[in-house]
Formats: structure tokens, sequence, C-alpha cells
């Protein structure tokens, strides 16, 4: 991994902005069935990074952000001077209407803070406040910031990382005492409370290749329970947990649940392909046709009332020792 000054790093010479021109071997993207994949560390991330793709990113941000009422955060931060968003996507950080960017709103809302957004993938807007810069990087290499942060924040990265210890004893390291991580994860798994879902359903069939062919490459794909546990394991203090129940179809009577859910849904209909297609087919051996077939049942399944689908957004945050 390169730090923010180092000249061989993939983004000293690619900090994104509009005064530097990114390097090829950032925005050399990979065209696979059809999707655009990243090109720096490329096949490492299995999801792609195209239009339709960050469209979708968004509108998580849009669930993420009705279930959290618009907040931005869960922990309790007061007045950072340094911020770090690992793996940021399009650099949306919580933000209700789509009007704003949201690691652009975590700048706006902490202008004395300087925010850093890292990613794979140089997809995140030029048009950003001054305090905000976005990086291409690899969070699971070594990491080489100068300064130490306030504030760490780590969303839906279920899928893409080999070692969460080693990530967040990175985090601890880069803290400054009294810092916070905050970890923010959607279950990569749909449940129901009743039974409803049938066990030869193609969404349960879905969800068990998913996370077989995720386990393949080292990587778990359901990572949201096991956030809480290894940020304490990793000596964070004052460790907490919320959970959210997040319905995956408009099932629910609730008229704020059954809102939650239809932008829920729209969200999976896309991330079922966009989650799949690389997996099933580089790990799991598949045909790009059978992914497209067991995606027109997960469809089905998703429109079906009487499946009641749900999953867990989990949020975890905790404090390196004063
Ligand atoms: C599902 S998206 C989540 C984006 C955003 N954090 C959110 O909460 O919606 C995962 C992001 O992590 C990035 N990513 C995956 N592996 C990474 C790595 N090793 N280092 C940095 N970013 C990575 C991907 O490029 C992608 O943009």
């Amino acid at each position: 991994m390169a730090n923010e000054t180092d000249a061989d790093s993939a983004y000293g010479d690619s900090i994104i902005s509009d005064t530097t021109s990114l390097n090829s071997s950032v925005i050399n993207y990979q065209y696979e069935n059809g999707r655009r994949y990243h090109s720096y560390k490329a096949g490492k991330y299995f999801a792609p990074n195209d239009q339709q793709e960050q469209e979708r990113l968004d509108l998580l941000h849009h669930v993420q952000s009705m279930i959290l009422g618009g907040e931005l955060h869960r922990a309790p931060i007061e007045s950072p001077q340094r911020i770090l968003d690992i793996g940021t996507g399009t650099g949306i950080w919580q933000d209700l209407k789509f009007t704003k960017i949201k690691a652009i709103d975590v700048a706006d809302k902490f202008p004395e803070a300087e925010v850093i957004a890292t990613d794979l993938s140089p997809i995140q807007p030029t048009w950003v406040p001054p305090n905000l810069q976005f990086m291409v990087d690899d969070c699971e290499a070594e990491w080489t910031f100068q300064d130490k942060f306030d504030w760490i924040r780590i969303g839906n990265m279920g899928g893409s990382i080999g070692d969460w210890p080693r990530l967040f004893q990175q985090c601890l390291e880069n803290l400054k005492p009294g810092g916070w991580l905050e970890v923010m994860d959607f279950e990569a798994w749909g449940s129901t409370d009743d039974n409803s879902l049938p066990d030869d359903s193609s969404y349960n069939r879905w969800q068990h290749e998913l996370s077989n062919a995720s386990a393949l490459t080292g990587r778990v794909m359901n990572v949201g329970p096991q956030i809480k546990g290894m940020v304490v394991d990793a000596g964070f203090q004052d460790v907490n947990e919320d959970i959210y129940k997040c319905p995956l179809s408009p099932w629910p009577k609730d008229k704020r649940l059954k809102e939650i859910a239809m932008y829920m849904n729209l969200n999976l209909m896309e991330a079922a392909p966009a989650y799949s297609l690389a997996l099933f087919t580089r790990v799991l051996g598949w045909q790009k046709e059978e992914v497209e077939i067991l995606m027109g049942g997960v469809r089905a399944d998703l429109k079906n009332m009487k499946y009641h689908l749900y999953t867990k957004l989990h949020i975890v945050y905790g404090r390196k020792a004063s």
C-alpha cells in the first residue's frame, strides 16, 4: 500500500482531483460478462464498478439513511480533525435525498476535519469540498498514512476482506487515542421468522452458493454477525452494536418498513447479479446463462409476498483507549 505522499503508490500520482491525471493502472477497467470491474489489483473485488453498480450503491445508501433516520453515524463523534472512510464506493455517505455526496456530507458536517476516502476504484466525483480527498488504495495492504485519525468508517465490505482482525488492527494503530472505529454491514443473508422461505427456493439456493463461492476465495460474505466480536477482540473499548431489521420485499404492514423494503427490494434485484456474476463464473465455474437463470428465480422470490424475508444492518462502533 502507498501513503499520502509516496510517489510510487497507486494514488501518489493518481489522487483523484481535477488537477492531477489518473494513472492508467487504475482506470484500465476490466470487462467481463457485460459488466465493468476495477483495474487496480484487478480481480480482487467481486462486484462491478460500472454506472449500474454505482446507482445500486447509492440506492443502498438511501436504504441505510432511511433506517438511520438520516443520521450520519452512530458513534459519538465530536469535532473530528481527521476522518477515514475505507472502501468508500461512490463516495456517497448517508444522504437521505440524494442531494449531496455522502463523504461530502461528512466533510460538510465537519468542515474543520480532513476527510480521506479510499477505494480500489476511482469512481468518485471530482467536485468535492476542499477538505475531502479520494484515493485509490487497497485497505488490505500495509497502511502508511502519515497522521492518525479521529474516526475510521468501514461500510458494507462483507466479502471484500480476507483478514478482518488485521484490518481492525491497522484501524487501531491508525486511530488517535480516544478515536472511534465504526463498521456498518448489511447481512448477506435473508432470514424469515416464520420459515416462509422454502429451502428449495431459488433465493435460498442463491445465498448458499454465494456464501460458498466467497468462502472459497477466503472471504466471508455474511460477516455482519461476526463484526462486534472481532472489534472487541482487536482491543477496542466501549464497543456497541445496533442491529436494525430490514425487510427484503414490501411484505410488512408497517408503513415505514414497507417503504424501506421497497427500496431494499430494488437494491437486491440489482445486487444479486452484481454479487454473483464474477464469483459464480470465476470461482464456481458456472456459465453466465446458468447465473441468469438462477437470478430469474431470485427475482421471482423477491416479488413473492408470501416469503417474509428480511436482513439485518449491523452497526458496530468502538473506541481506542485514551
Ligand atoms: C459494497 S461497496 C460499499 C461501498 C460503501 N462503503 C458503502 O457503504 O456502500 C464495497 C466497496 O469496497 C471497495 N473495496 C473492496 N475491496 C477493497 C479493498 N481491498 N480496498 C479498498 N476498497 C475495497 C469496492 O471497490 C467497493 O467500492
